[in-house]
């Protein structure tokens, strides 16, 4: 049941957002004064000692690190639905881009430690044996994403969401639930605390009925009871300050789209 239009818009919306920066900009821009320094001069009489190399700044985000950045977001947004798909391939293979990509990125040594978080935690999603593992191993991963931006004061801006869909149909509730997961993961990698409260309120209070679920009653209980469940994690996410947990939360929240959808919806 992959929303087609969804991720068509999602695509849209991240195309969107990376319009305001030149994504073509040539690598060589920075690699200029290296060529010149490399070209040999005519003739000196006596060699001037090379021009120093500037002491690169460890902080400073490396060329392209913003449209390597993009390239992550667009991996872990579709890992999102990949899970909440019950789609186990989609959601490795999205995790193996991260695990064989990112330790080709020339990133500064100071942030080793961060990036070695963020490479275990796409591992263990590439790993991941069942829906439940992947799901949980995504939060994880997503918590990596922003705790290095939260470190070193960089990151994504989220622009405001659209509204999230109202009534009570199945389809509108399914909606919402997305809705939430993608508030919920923006609130995470930004971090950003306006997401994450809008993702979680979208979710904690639980409607008078149970959402209705065409042929349900051939589900299991705990199935069924995944419906609930999703209003109590949403309750416990809109309290939930620290970054780690609300990764936790996340991870677990996605553990219920993929346990119906995967049980027989
Ligand atoms: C090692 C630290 C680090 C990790 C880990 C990290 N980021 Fe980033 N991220 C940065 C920095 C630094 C910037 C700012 C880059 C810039 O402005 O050029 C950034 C910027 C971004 C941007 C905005 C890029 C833009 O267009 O300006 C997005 C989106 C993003 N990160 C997503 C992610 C996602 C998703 C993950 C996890 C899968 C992640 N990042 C993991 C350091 C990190
Ligand atoms: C109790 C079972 C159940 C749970 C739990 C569940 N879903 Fe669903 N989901 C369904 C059913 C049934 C459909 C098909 C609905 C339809 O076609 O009208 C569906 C369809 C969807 C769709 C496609 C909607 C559309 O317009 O066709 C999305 C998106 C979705 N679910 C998101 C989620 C997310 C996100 C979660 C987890 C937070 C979740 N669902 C949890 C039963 C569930």
């Amino acid at each position: 049941m992959r929303s087609t239009p969804l991720m068509t818009a999602l695509v849209v919306v991240l195309s969107l957002a990376a319009c305001d920066r030149n994504s073509d900009a040539p690598a060589s821009a920075d690699a200029a004064p290296a060529d010149k320094a490399s070209e040999p001069e005519p003739e000196p009489a006596t060699p001037e000692p090379p021009e120093p190399e500037p002491e690169p700044k460890a902080e400073t985000p490396p060329a392209k690190l913003a449209d390597a950045m993009d390239r992550h977001f667009i991996h872990a947004t579709e890992l999102e639905q990949a899970v909440i798909d019950g789609d186990l391939e989609q959601a490795v293979a999205d995790a193996r881009w991260i695990v064989d990509e990112q330790p080709k990125l020339d990133m500064p040594e100071t942030w080793k430690p961060q990036l070695e978080r963020m490479l275990a935690a796409a591992t263990e999603v590439a790993a991941a044996k069942d829906l439940p593992s992947a799901a949980r191993a995504t939060g994880k991963l997503v918590g990596t994403c922003g705790t290095c931006h939260e470190a070193l004061g960089a990151g994504p801006k989220f622009s405001t969401p659209l509204p999230v869909a109202e009534g009570e149909s199945t389809a509108a509730r399914m909606e919402r639930h997305r809705w939430a997961a993608m508030r919920m993961r923006e609130g995470i990698v930004g971090p950003s605390e306006s997401h994450w409260k809008a993702g979680a309120e979208a979710v904690s209070v639980a409607p008078p009925k149970p959402c209705p679920i065409p042929d349900g009653d051939i589900l299991a209980p705990e199935v069924l009871e995944l419906r609930e469940h999703i209003y109590t994690i949403g309750a416990e996410a809109a309290e939930t300050r620290d970054l780690g947990d609300r990764a936790e939360i996340y991870g677990e929240f996605l553990t219920t789209c993929a346990g119906c959808h995967v049980g027989g919806c």
